[in-house]
């Protein structure tokens, strides 16, 4: 960076809620690819992660006409599965992200993993904006695809304007009844104690620009010290799984520091990276597709690493790099404490 301007890394966003709310469809409507329809059952069974370059930000915010003037070089996205049964990747996600959206789903309200997500997000203190989703399905709304929300609002019928308020009203009350106070985003005047609320839709993208826009913003206004670039690695795996032609990978999300192909690491095992492979931008990490090779990759990033003796790798548990002047005993032994 040039003098003066501040280094940061991109901010590291969860998404989390209660099953089929629409996490994975929104991401798809934000990529424009189609990893929902891929599940088995429509249902989200691993950990993932999508970069968003700035300009792919930019782009999809211009309607809003809000400058936005990123200074971070992207959002890291990490997809989570909302079914009962994943308690342990819904708390891995929440544990790495700066910053969450909470999803919601306008025809349901809150649900049991709603509330689970909530107090996972409460208990480590991170911020989150609430994604009332699938507007599309009031009665009678009127498609204005990608639109900002203000003005998809305003061409909804009397109707559709009163079935959402009376929605939305609804929800907010059950948000009180949890102890958290809400409102829509544009009429949030204390964001900080007031948790926002953003209405989308991921089939028709009404209120995704101001879902980007408003993570960004949020993230740049109020957490400058968080996500100021460090040297010191912070990488913890996400996964371990095997992929045909590369043996046992594993997916991490490296939060802080510079991965380089040939780094000594340890998580438990003593290993060298063989290759760091990432998705293209905007492509799922979870998703087999074809890798992009990096020699060295700048945090914050979602990783692929291939490595001998990866099946002795734990999901949920730190990655260490091992420097010129590291004590490598010292090193494993703090691996086995993580
Ligand atoms: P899990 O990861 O399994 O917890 O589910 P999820 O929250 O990722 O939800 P998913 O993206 O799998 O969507 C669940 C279903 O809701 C799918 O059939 C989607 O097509 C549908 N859906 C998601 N978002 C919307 C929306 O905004 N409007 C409408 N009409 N349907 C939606
Ligand atoms: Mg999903
Ligand atoms: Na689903």
């Amino acid at each position: 960076p040039k003098e003066g301007e501040e280094n940061l890394r991109s901010p590291i966003c969860c998404i989390m809620g209660h099953v089929d709310t629409g996490k994975t469809k929104l991401l798809d409507c934000i990529r424009g690819t189609n990893v929902q329809e891929g599940e088995a059952g429509g249902i989200t069974q691993q950990i993932g992660a999508t970069y968003f370059p700035a300009e792919n930000i930019r782009e999809r915010t211009r309607e809003l006409k809000a400058d936005a003037k990123l200074k971070v070089p992207g959002l890291l996205v990490i997809d989570t599965p909302g079914h009962e049964s994943f308690t342990n990747l819904r708390s891995r996600g929440s544990s790495l992200c700066d910053l969450a959206i909470l999803v919601v789903d306008i025809m349901h309200g809150l649900e049991p993993q709603t509330i689970e997500s909530l107090n996972l997000l409460r208990m480590r203190d991170t911020e989150f904006i609430v994604a009332l989703n699938k507007v599309d399905r009031l009665y009678g709304w009127k498609t204005c695809k990608n639109a900002p929300i203000v003005k998809a609002m305003k061409q909804q019928t009397k109707d559709v304007v009163n079935e959402f308020n009376m929605r939305l009203t609804g929800i907010i009350t059950q948000f009180k009844e949890q102890g958290l106070n809400t409102e829509l985003y544009y009429k949030n005047k204390e964001m900080g104690e007031t948790f926002s609320i953003v209405p989308t839709s991921a089939i028709t993208g009404e209120g995704i620009p101001d879902l980007l826009l408003l993570l960004v913003n949020w993230a740049q206004k109020t957490m400058v010290e968080k996500l100021t670039y460090v040297d010191d690695v912070q990488c913890t795996v996400l996964e371990v799984k095997v992929i045909e032609g590369h043996g046992t990978t594993i997916d991490v999300v490296l939060v802080n520091g510079v991965l380089h192909e040939g780094d000594q690491i340890v998580g438990p095992i003593v290993t060298t990276i063989r290759a760091l492979l990432t998705p293209h931008p905007m492509k799922e990490l979870r998703v087999k597709g074809t890798y992009v090779h990096h020699k060295e990759i700048k945090a914050a990033q979602g990783i692929k690493i291939t490595a001998q003796g990866l099946e002795h790798a734990i999901a949920g548990t730190a990655l260490h790099v091992i420097g010129p002047d590291d004590d490598i005993e010292a090193i494993k032994e703090q691996a086995m404490e993580d």
